[in-house]
């Protein structure tokens, strides 16, 4: 009992999903969102200008004060190091590369690694989708040539972690999430980091991964309106974009971010942040992502602040419980991506993660969607299973568990298709 209460505390159950957690429509309470498009003084904002030059940077500080915290820029000393590439790869369907980026001049102190594969007969810069992955990238492929992780992982021995460390096992034990073959066939590349890299996913009051990096002298641990670890994954992504734009193969201008879960929070905060994300792909990412926080449906505020205390800022924790006091609800997290397209995947079989919550977010960011001249969400209700909407604002809901999927990764292709593709490079 006492291991049991401990492993949920601490978050390493990592679906610390408690039975008394509200399923039932009916008792949803009655809530009324923020509206994106009135000023915190109550001022309507009635054209792009005033979204643009005021509310947008109004609700963009909310979210980085009171939700995600405070990130850094780009670190002055930064480097990149090309550590492999492979020429055939994929039976010579693929060129394979490794990327090192060292944050600091240290190259012992925080780095993160990259793993690159682009389609080998595409024109050149080909566009790419960027995620963040769970198990190391040595787990998104079998292919024996890339490097295993090194760093700290959540022990999972039938996935090849023991002792906290991946081991030859582990390689191509995230593959169906990632479903490297399909994307490159469309024509894409992937590039890939192990979240971990950045700062690894358990409560040690901030002391291994990026954040030390940053702190003043005397500061041992982030303000309560700096960056947690969700920051600090997104941090990365527009560090990895970063690299992806002196990459000559890459067209830096049609980068797609997406990720799955804690990762498609991280993917959506990291699209709201940086404006060079051309598109921004959510899967299941339910509360604290896509979900509305007001719904207390499946998880809520207080629940992932208790399971996972170092996700988000400190100021955070003043919402347990407390979702009504939020200045903001995740449907303007979707509207900090606009005019740009964002796509929301939901899993029927996926309560936990609100699907019905993901998709009323999609549909309450759609009046800025428009304001900015974009179709929005072409759909006034949720949609049936299977029957995916690819308006600038996408949305689908399949049959199924919380997961990544073939079917999804074909629906992030279209959008991609329609999307991406058309865009002077
Ligand atoms: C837990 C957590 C979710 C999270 C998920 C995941 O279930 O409660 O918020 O999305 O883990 O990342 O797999």
């Amino acid at each position: 009992m006492r291991f049991v209460l401990l492993a949920v505390l601490s978050g390493f159950g990592a679906q610390a999903q408690p039975a008394d957690a509200n399923y039932d429509e009916a008792k949803v309470p009655k809530y009324v969102l923020p509206d994106p498009l009135v000023m915190e003084g109550g001022e309507p904002v009635k054209d792009a200008g005033s979204w643009r030059d005021r509310r947008r940077p109004e609700i963009l500080r909310l979210f980085e004060t009171q939700v995600y915290g405070r990130s850094p820029g780009r670190p002055k000393q930064m480097s990149f190091e090309l550590t492999s590439i492979e020429r055939g790869a994929l039976s010579g369907s693929a060129v394979r590369k490794e990327v090192s980026v060292f944050f600091s001049d240290k190259k012992d102190g925080p780095r993160m690694d990259i793993l690159l594969y682009l389609p080998a007969r595409a024109a050149r810069p080909v566009p790419l989708f960027l995620g963040l992955n769970f198990n190391g990238n040595q787990a998104v492929h079998p292919e024996p040539g890339i490097g295993i992780s090194k760093q700290w992982m959540r022990d999972n021995p039938a996935q090849g972690v023991t002792g906290h460390r991946a081991t030859e096992k582990s390689r191509g034990s995230e593959a169906g999430r990632w479903q490297v073959d399909k994307i490159l066939a469309r024509g894409y590349g992937l590039a890939t980091v192990y979240y971990g890299d950045l700062d690894p996913d358990f409560d040690d009051g901030f002391q291994n991964g990026v954040h030390p990096l940053f702190y003043k002298p005397g500061q041992t641990r982030p303000a309560a309106d700096e960056w947690g670890s969700i920051g600090a994954w997104a941090w990365g992504l527009s560090r990895a974009l970063d690299y992806l734009e002196t990459d000559l193969d890459v067209d830096s201008r049609r980068v797609a971010v997406m990720g799955h879960s804690r990762l498609g929070k991280t993917a959506l905060w990291a699209g709201a942040q940086d404006s060079r994300f051309a598109l921004v792909i959510s899967n299941d990412s339910g509360e604290g992502g896509a979900a509305l926080s007001r719904r207390k449906f499946g998880e809520t505020v207080q629940r992932i602040n208790t399971a996972f205390p170092h996700w988000f800022c400190g100021n955070y924790k003043k919402f347990n419980d407390n979702e009504d006091a939020l200045p903001v609800d995740q449907h303007m997290l979707l509207a900090l991506i606009a005019p740009r397209p964002v796509y929301v995947a939901s899993a029927a079989e996926d309560l936990w993660a609100d699907p019905r919550g993901e998709f009323l977010s999609a549909l309450n960011a759609d009046p800025v969607y428009r304001l900015l001249g974009t179709d929005g969400l072409a759909a006034s209700q949720m949609p049936p299973l299977h029957q995916p909407v690819m308006s600038t604002i996408g949305y689908h809901i399949r049959a199924g568990k919380h997961d990544v999927t073939g079917y999804d990764w074909d629906r992030f292709l279209d959008f991609a298709d329609r999307h991406l593709r058309g865009r002077p490079r």
